[in-house]
């Protein structure tokens, strides 16, 4: 089932998400729909704060051609650690028509519990880096548009309320949309 995506400025993606307590057949179910929602919308990551749901869960996908064949659902992720620096264009479905340079850490190291509440460990670098920490910053209540200056964030909410306003389509995303 394909869920609403909640958009920038609603509270509940400004909400820390709680932990999962069980993992049960309905997160399951929730990790399904989510992953129905990410690939239709279309985008690379989704946490669940976006579809309206409070708690630590991610889904990502990096590949697209192939569907499910490096999907990773993740539950309670926790980042172990972190090393260097890189800058990413990134894009949030959440955060519509906008995109801008933000800096993270180069590679991280997760742990989490999957679908079936095995722990699973992740290493990652490059986009898949990018990816997993803009994700679990949605857990927290954070949005990318955080993360960049008061001025390019200003501008951003100022054209947000000025096409909301006057009724303007958005145009189409130009990095990547996590
Ligand atoms: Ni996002």
């Amino acid at each position: 089932m394909i869920l609403d995506i909640l958009k920038f400025p609603d509270p509940v993606l400004r909400t820390p998400a709680l932990p999962v307590e069980a993992i049960t057949g309905e997160t399951a179910e929730l990790i399904e729909n989510m992953l129905e929602t990410m690939y239709a919308a279309p985008g690379i990551g989704l946490a669940a704060p976006q579809v309206g749901v409070s708690r630590r869960i991610i889904v990502l996908d990096l590949d697209h051609e192939n569907r499910g064949a490096n999907v990773i659902k993740l539950v309670n992720p926790v980042i172990r650690e972190t090393e260097g620096e890189a800058i990413f264009e990134e894009g949030c479905l959440s955060v519509v028509d906008f995109t801008a340079e933000v800096k993270r850490a180069e590679r991280v190291a997760m742990s989490a519990y999957d679908e079936n509440g095995e722990e699973v460990d992740i290493e990652a670098d490059g986009l898949l880096a990018v990816a997993l920490q803009h994700e679990i910053d949605h857990l927290d209540g954070k949005l990318f548009i955080d993360r960049i200056s008061r001025l390019k964030r200003d501008i951003y909410v100022r054209r947000l309320k000025k096409s909301i306003r006057t009724g303007k389509e958005p145009q189409e995303s130009r990095g990547v949309v996590i």
